[in-house]
């Protein structure tokens, strides 16, 4: 119940935060995110390589500041709400590996915990676990307002990074892009319901989470019969498929830094 009623205070922050501009002034321009990576590995091939990681970051950086090369791609009746630079910069402080005898983990945590590596200073650094995973997930996040000592966001070893052990169609380092786009508070942009709510204006009603490589102009069904965002980084569509966050979903990620917001312990002024 305590989780629940801090959750519910961090909606009515956003939106507040959302319709007073003002806030958006940060300090020194730019949210930098040290990053902790995690390798829990039993195979070889399974402990990444540090060129594997640093392409992994690079990765999040373009995404996150808008330099992603495909976002020349987004089609012109979407132009008006992309997002742009969000000023948030994620920086590598330490790869942290461990081998264990574990074949495959799941989202029960386990990861995080002395069966694999338990995180370091999770509430000023975001911590990255890259691990198998079973069952196809690709990975998972936790949302603000959760435990510290499973904060941070879960990466299968063949979806991070762009370079080594990564595999199509999901070898773009999206899946991070994705995941700490949860971590920052995003939601589905299908509100993980039939026509669902996103809690960001400016993104379509979805009927659902799109995979694959949606055509151009997809309709959905819902309401007014908008056109689909599937190149929305929380869309389910292939690492080649998703390049944007958009404006609202920008305004979302940087309410959690503000006071109040539920990563305020990552603003440093
Ligand atoms: N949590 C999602 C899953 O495991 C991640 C989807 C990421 N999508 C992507 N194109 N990388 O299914
Ligand atoms: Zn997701
Ligand atoms: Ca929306």
């Amino acid at each position: 119940p305590s989780r629940g009623s801090r959750l519910q205070e961090i909606e009515a922050f956003n939106e507040e935060f959302a319709n007073r501009p003002d806030n958006m002034r940060l300090v020194n321009g730019v949210y930098e995110i040290p990053v902790v990576v995690n390798v829990v590995y039993k195979t070889t091939a399974q402990n990444i390589s540090d060129a594997q990681i640093a392409s992994q970051i690079d990765a999040l950086n373009k995404d996150y500041n808008a330099t992603n090369a495909d976002l020349s791609k987004v089609p012109s009746n979407f132009q008006s709400v992309k997002a742009g630079n969000t000023n948030i910069r994620f920086v590598l402080s330490k790869v942290v590996r461990k081998v264990t005898t574990k074949t495959s983990w799941t989202t029960n945590d386990a990861v995080k915990k002395s069966t694999g590596i338990t995180p370091t200073t999770p509430t000023t650094s975001l911590n990255i676990w890259v691990c198998n995973l079973s069952g196809g997930i690709l990975g998972y996040a936790q949302f603000p307002g959760g435990a510290s000592a499973t904060d941070g966001v879960v990466i299968d070893d063949n979806a991070f990074g762009t370079t080594g052990t990564v595999s199509a169609p999901f070898n773009k380092g999206r899946t991070a892009t994705h995941e700490i786009g949860h971590w920052l508070n995003l939601r589905h942009i299908w509100g993980d319901a039939n026509c669902g709510n996103d809690q960001v204006s400016d993104t379509p009603l979805h009927n659902t989470a799109n995979y694959g490589c949606p055509a151009a102009g997809h309709l959905s069904t819902c309401t007014g019969k908008p056109v689909e965002m599937t190149m929305n980084y929380m869309d389910y569509s292939d690492d080649a498929c998703m390049y944007m966050f958009s404006a609202g979903q920008k305004t979302r990620m940087l309410a959690s830094f503000a006071t109040g917001g539920g990563r305020n312990s990552f603003a440093k002024p």
